[in-house]
């Protein structure tokens, strides 16, 4: 089995992590973190949502957001779309990029977005139509795919079904969210080869939160199984104002963390991003989940030359990072 040898971090942070935070955060503390965000070197960082403002008015500022930010080359900013108006609003302000939701629990979809699945899906389908026909990428979410607060057990088969629909309507990358992190890394296993099973070649991204602590873990047994796109939110923040008892997603940092440490190229600067990370934590005003802002980097996530990760990573000492 082998390890990928690089990984594509998605920092959810100004999406997933501000919108379930209480008190406003001001336009422009938004602006300069994802400002701070983008010196860090992420490929892409989910900026904003174009949804109702009444249903997450933390995020009413997405089109000043979204103007207001300093786009680096290489980065895409992306935001997250309920349907056709927010797809225009995305246009409007310049997004590449449109991040679609649904729900694997009826119960969820419902309280999230005030829809069955079938109609969100209907929904979507002319929204991702908009989208394409305005030369806009779209990624597919699929939240509550390991477990719904309210329902518990969610069927694989609605994942799948989900994830057909969204292939159907020219979706690339299906994101597997664990919305209050009721997942587990033998779940995971399950849940990649089921649907590499069925849809070959499929891309899967994972948005793991870190509600019972398994987050890692089961970044772990995806990457085992070859995934390597997986979302972060900056220090922790985050979780679904629409589902009871959301915590944030795995701190983007403590993930990067230990990829680097294991020998996986993230591609984004670990001490640049621990500022940022303690910087939104000093603008929040409160502590934040990330473990590795308090406890410090080890000097081999950091100092690629410190440790001979053959040694480290490889139990068959084959010699090679990423071969298990
Ligand atoms: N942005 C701004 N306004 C929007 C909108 C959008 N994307 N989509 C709909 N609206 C407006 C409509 O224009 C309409 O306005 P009007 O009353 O002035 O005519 C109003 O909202 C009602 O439209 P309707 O389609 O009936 O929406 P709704 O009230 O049933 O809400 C959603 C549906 C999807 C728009 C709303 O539930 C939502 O935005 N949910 C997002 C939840 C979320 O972000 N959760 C966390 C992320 S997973
Ligand atoms: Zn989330």
């Amino acid at each position: 089995m082998e390890l990928p040898a690089s990984v594509q971090i998605v920092e959810v942070g100004p999406r997933d992590g501000f919108q379930i935070e209480p008190v406003f955060i001001p336009t422009e503390q938004k602006i300069r973190i994802i400002n701070q965000l983008s010196q860090t070197g992420f490929q892409r960082i989910e900026a904003t949502s174009f949804v109702h403002p009444k249903a997450i008015p933390q995020l009413a500022d997405a089109t000043e957001v979204m103007s207001g930010i300093i786009r680096v080359k290489d980065t895409t900013y992306t935001a997250l779309v309920p349907n056709k108006k927010g797809v225009e609003r995305a246009l409007q302000s310049g997004v590449k990029e449109v991040n679609f939701v649904v729900s694997a629990s009826e119960s969820h979809n419902k309280n999230n977005v005030n829809m069955s699945t079938a109609e969100s899906l209907q929904t979507i389908r002319e929204a991702a139509r908009m989208a394409l026909d305005n030369g806009i990428k779209i990624t597919g979410s699929i939240a509550t795919t390991f477990g719904c607060p309210f329902e518990g057990r969610v069927s694989p088969q609605k994942v799948e079904e989900i994830a057909q629909e969204y292939l159907d309507m020219g979706v690339r990358e299906l994101i597997l969210a664990d919305t209050t992190g009721m997942a587990n890394p033998l779940q995971v296993t399950e849940m990649i080869r089921r649907l590499r099973n069925k849809f070959k070649n499929v891309e899967i991204r994972f948005h793991f939160h870190n509600t019972r602590n398994a987050g890692m873990a089961n970044v772990l047994a995806a990457m085992l199984e070859g995934i390597a796109v997986f979302d972060g939110s900056i220090g922790g923040l985050g979780g679904c104002p629409y589902a009871p008892g959301a915590t944030g997603n795995i701190p983007t940092e403590d993930m990067v963390h230990m990829l680097e440490s294991m020998g996986i190229n993230t591609g984004i600067n670990l001490p640049k991003l621990i500022d940022c990370a303690k910087m939104v934590q000093d603008l929040l005003g409160r502590e934040l989940p990330g473990q590795v802002m308090k406890a410090g980097p080890v000097p081999w996530a950091v100092d690629k030359q410190a440790i001979d990760k053959s040694k480290y990573l490889c139990p068959k000492n084959t010699g090679k990072v990423v071969d298990y």
